[in-house]
């Protein structure tokens, strides 16, 4: 196997410039675990088994492939088939293919939302933080709720769920609130075929669409609706799906965990940084409502992390010739 990885990382380095080898394995196939999705996560839930980064990033490319050929969560899916999967989908996004969304079996959309995904680096740290979580501020005895505001593709209500149940929760019930209809349902499909959960298509910004949802206070709440590191904070969602969430059930957030923990935004002028968090209801203070502010770094396991800097722990999973051609987050 140390051949055969040696071997492919000289052919990453020879690639030219500005083309990828679009034969490379999508992570290192020493890295490479096989057997099916279901397995995986059935393994990684149970408490006490350690959470690695090579198991996460074994879980999000299993993950991708389940996307889109959904039924393949619970077969053993060759590195070779999800890694000429991944490239045709990347490809779409640098026209080094000539697939469209529809080729892939994805409606329009749904190719944009896996393309959050298909960030390995970025999507991996933020997996980590809620999957393999040390400790819970409550028991779970009476359960676990949790939401996930923007679901896109699910994977972090998947990560969710391993929080829950590496924390013993007897029970789950997680939610994902997406508007746009057609991620949705492709969501909710794989969701409900993991066990995982189930999607609701509404609009998170609106607070009526959580009335009824769930019961009991809620443990956890994902929302990634945040812009990219150039784009002003009110050109996503974030704050105005946090603002109906607390509107909706401010009793029920009160020992609720949030990912990201916290937000810092700058006004480039003043060089002034706010800090959204739980405290503010995830809201830009009043005084800069009025002025640009820019996203800029997440509290994420506890520390405050640079967008730029999310996911360092990751790239040496994946071939340095692969990551160039990755989309991106942010
Ligand atoms: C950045 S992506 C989320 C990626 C997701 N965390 C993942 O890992 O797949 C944002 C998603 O939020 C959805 N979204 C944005 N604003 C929304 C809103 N107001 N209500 C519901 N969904 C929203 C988008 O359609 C998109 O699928």
């Amino acid at each position: 196997m140390a051949i055969a990885q040696e071997a492919a990382s000289q052919r990453f380095r020879t690639a030219p410039v500005g083309r990828p080898d679009q034969t490379a394995p999508v992570i290192r196939p020493g890295v490479f675990r096989p057997g099916p999705l279901v397995e995986d996560v059935e393994r990684l839930s149970r408490p006490g088994v350690v959470l690695s980064d090579e198991d996460i990033i074994n879980v999000l490319v299993k993950y991708f492939h389940a996307y889109i050929y959904p039924g393949s969560e619970a077969h053993a899916v060759p590195l070779g088939d999800i890694s000429e999967l991944f490239w045709r989908f990347c490809g779409m996004w640098w026209e080094g293919t000539r697939d469209t969304p529809a080729d892939l079996g994805l409606r329009d959309s749904t190719g944009y939302a896996l393309r959050m995904l298909a960030d390995l680096p970025k999507t991996g740290h933020i997996f980590r933080s809620i999957a393999g979580r040390p400790a819970m501020p409550t028991g779970l005895a009476d359960g676990y709720v949790g939401l996930g505001l923007g679901t896109g593709t699910g994977v972090l209500l998947l990560a969710a769920s391993l929080q829950a149940r590496r924390h013993g929760a007897g029970r789950f019930d997680l939610l994902g609130v997406e508007y746009d209809t057609l991620v949705a349902e492709r969501t909710g499909l794989l969701l409900d075929r993991l066990g995982v959960g189930r999607v609701v298509a509404a609009d998170a910004r609106d607070a009526q669409a959580y009335i009824d949802m769930v019961d009991g206070p809620i443990t956890f709440v994902a929302n990634e609706t945040i812009p990219g590191m150039n784009q002003r904070m009110q050109s996503e969602h974030f704050s105005a799906i946090h603002g109906a969430l607390f509107e909706a059930a401010a009793a029920r957030l009160r020992e609720t965990l949030f990912f990201p923990e916290g937000l810092v935004a700058v006004e480039p002028k003043t060089d002034a940084s706010v800090v959204l968090s739980r405290q503010n209801r995830f809201q830009v203070p009043k005084y800069y409502r009025n002025v640009n502010v820019f996203p800029r770094a997440i509290i994420i396991e506890g520390r405050l992390t640079a967008l730029t800097r999310l996911g360092k722990d990751f790239p040496r999973l994946i071939p340095p010739q692969v990551r160039r051609f990755l989309p991106r987050r942010w």
